[in-house]
């Protein structure tokens, strides 16, 4: 459990009291209790009330907003308040705050606004997160550590550009073994000193001319930020060494190493904001993102919107039922945590049009609380029968930042690569027919998978396609795309032939790439009989297109069109005991789909249960309980079809053969 002190779902979320009278304060318990609200995140943005001059700090307005819940049996995720600094830091030590990548030095405002390598912004964040641990370490209402708020941009200012050459220096030695691994005779940027070195702004031209460097600097950028957690993090822990620390991950994106930054949380925690529109796939997989990050254990969702948000550029509701559903789907997907940002709306400044369980009305008399009052009966009612439950996925996604990022600054050979795209694409596929697939670091254990997708794997890590290889030896299926095995993890080309070090385990060998315009199609025709379609079904493919040859491999389909017309477009190789596949061009989604619905088949991979499309199925399984999750995201009534008895634990129920859900309708099968 995240922590045993609250044993059932956490439910709750930011609430920032200071930006209202204290008056009110009595009232917001109230509405709590009834929406069955136990657990508050705050204060994330009070470090301007904490500490109004450099020595002075007020905490005893937190102390009553810490007593007061308390009194009303709601917990404290108590936030170390360190991502807007105060006004008076900024203009006292210049130091605070940070250069953007167009060399602008910037002005205070706004959050997250400061330089990770200041040590003045670093000295009075740790202090104020160790005044807070000392002043509440036997407070009743701590449960949880949040440290910061979104850690994310990156900052080319003096302080780092110094702090960047160290950062090098420990990785590289010498400046000579820095010019090899960056490939510096490029262009003639060999450095003769550290100091040649400079931070990869758009000072410098294009900043994303030199790919190793510009790689690295995010590197350091993610290592710099994560100092200032960790930072923090020690404080906290010396002081309160049993109460769990986590930070809000702001989503899927590159801009940091997720996967080193979860190893320091104790647990993972995200903000999750789909669009209206989005499909439902991309969301499914950003939970599976965050879960896979610390290896399957339960996860927070530390933030959603109640109802809209005023930063995208349509912010519509959620229909009745939709906030209920995704809740739901988190926890399917193995969050032990639903919170909302946030409890209570504000009346001022950018977010007083972000949704709140409070509206600007200020009673409980809405939609919106009355369907988050409903939940919070719903979950206090589960108690602690979901909690530390496990998913147990057979199928695999590779996903890796550094390959991202890698895809994301390279020049060439198309502008519409898009990494991240290519992962929702292949993950669709299995998210489609409801087969589990975790998405994982490319380091991760693979032995426990029978089926291992990496779309895209541009990037090879050492010992990464040694991984690989070994799980297919052992009886793994394998599918990668074109574009992958290309570069080492400085971004240099594996000589000899692509894709590098993955040419024997695809038998393949890639001659060239063509780069399609988005008007140019070419087709994939198959070549095999069997469920894989018949022999000239054909499908659609385009943006990056290799001419490949086989060295041992087989073709299943070849391109139709084109002076490569015949060429192989999708291959399968025998390796040890498993097989291994190469999809050299972008396809459609339908080939997608059938590909990865025949690799399911013969690996032997299932949805838990029948259901109509548009319904998304889970399981989490504990001690030897296990409960399968039915979410129909449709608008309208759908079914699914049940292979014995099962008990619904939200309406107590038992259904047999068939169950009919309403629109935006959830189940929790036990059985
Ligand atoms: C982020 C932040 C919150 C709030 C929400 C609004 O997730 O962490 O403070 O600004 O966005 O959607
Ligand atoms: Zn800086």
């Amino acid at each position: 459990m995240i922590n045993s002190k609250l044993p059932s779902v956490w439910y709750g979320g930011d609430y920032n009291p200071d930006q209202w009278p204290e008056e009110i304060w009595p009232q917001d318990m109230r509405l709590f209790r009834k929406a069955g609200i136990n657990i508050v995140t705050l204060p994330v943005f009070s470090w301007a009330k904490l500490q109004p001059s450099e020595d002075v700090y007020t905490f005893e307005w937190l102390d009553r907003i810490l007593n007061l819940a308390a009194e009303n049996g709601i917990y404290a995720c108590l936030a170390t308040s360190t991502a807007a600094q105060p006004a008076w830091m900024s203009r006292k030590y210049p130091d605070v705050l940070p250069v953007d990548v167009d060399g602008r030095k910037r002005t205070h405002g706004s959050r997250v606004n400061f330089c990770p390598n200041s040590p003045t912004y670093r000295l009075y964040s740790v202090r104020l997160a160790a005044k807070l641990a000392e002043r509440y370490k036997d407070h009743p209402a701590l449960l949880i550590w949040h440290i910061g708020n979104e850690y994310g941009p990156h900052c080319y200012c003096s302080n780092c550009a110094a702090q960047f050459r160290v950062w090098l220096r420990a990785k590289y030695g010498t400046v000579e073994e820095l010019n090899r691994r960056w490939n510096m005779s490029f262009w003639g940027h060999t450095a003769y000193d550290w100091d040649d070195i400079v931070p990869p702004s758009n000072l410098s031209g294009d900043n994303r001319c030199f790919q190793s460097m510009m790689l690295d600097y995010k590197r350091f950028m993610s290592d710099s930020i994560l100092a200032c957690y960790q930072g923090e993090y020690d404080a906290v822990k010396r002081i309160t060494p049993d109460v769990p620390v986590t930070t809000n991950i702001w989503g899927l994106f590159n801009g940091l190493d997720l996967k080193k930054w979860a190893d320091r949380m104790d647990v993972v925690s995200w903000d999750s904001y789909p669009q209206m529109n989005e499909p439902m796939s991309n969301v499914a997989m950003r939970h599976d993102y965050m879960r896979g990050l610390k290896d399957g254990k339960p996860f927070m969702l530390m933030e959603q919107t109640p109802s809209q948000q005023n930063w995208q550029p349509y912010n519509s509701l959620k229909r009745p039922g939709v906030m209920r559903l995704w809740s739901y789907q988190a926890v399917a997907r193995g969050a032990d945590t639903v919170m909302f940002f946030q409890l209570r709306r504000s009346f001022g400044a950018c977010e007083k049009y972000h949704g709140a369980m409070i509206e600007h009305v200020g009673h409980e008399n809405t939609r919106v609380f009355r369907e988050c009052a409903e939940l919070g009966r719903e979950l206090k009612a589960l108690g602690d029968t979901l909690l530390d439950s496990r998913l147990d996925h057979q199928a695999a996604m590779l996903f890796d930042i550094d390959t991202w990022n890698a895809v994301e600054i390279t020049s060439g050979p198309s502008v519409d690569l898009d990494y991240l795209k290519q992962a929702q694409k292949y993950y669709k596929a299995f998210y489609d027919q409801n087969i589990g697939m975790d998405v994982i670091s490319p380091l991760s254990d693979l032995s426990s998978y029978k089926l291992i997708v990496a779309p895209v794997l541009y990037m090879l890590k050492p010992g990464v396609a040694e991984r690989i290889k070994e799980f297919v030896r052992q009886g793994g299926v394998f599918v990668t795309t074109f574009f992958s095995g290309i570069v080492n993890e400085n971004d240099l080309v594996t000589l000899g032939g692509y894709p590098g070090e993955l040419r024997d385990l695809l038998g393949i060998w890639v001659e060239e790439i063509d780069s399609l315009p988005p008007e140019m199609k070419n087709r994939i025709v198959m070549q095999v009989e069997g469920r894989f379609g018949r022999v000239q079904d054909e499908y659609e493919c385009g943006l990056l297109c290799d001419l490949l040859h086989l060295e041992g491999a087989k073709a299943l389909a070849v391109y139709g069109d084109d002076f490569y017309a015949g060429m192989p477009v999708l291959t399968e190789n025998g390796f040890g005991q498993g097989l291994a596949y190469y999809v050299a061009a972008d396809a459609e989604q339908r080939f997608i789909a059938d590909l990865c619905a025949t690799l399911c088949e013969r690996a032997g991979l299932r949805a838990p249960l029948d259901a109509d499309p548009g319904i998304e199925l889970t399981r989490r399984y504990k001690d030897d309980r296990r409960y399968t999750f039915v979410l129909n995201h449709n608008r309208g009534k759908a079914a699914v079809r049940l292979d014995g008895p099962y008990t619904d634990l939200l309406t107590g129920l038992v259904h047999e053969a068939v169950l009919e859900l309403d629109a935006y309708g959830v189940a929790i099968l036990e059985g």
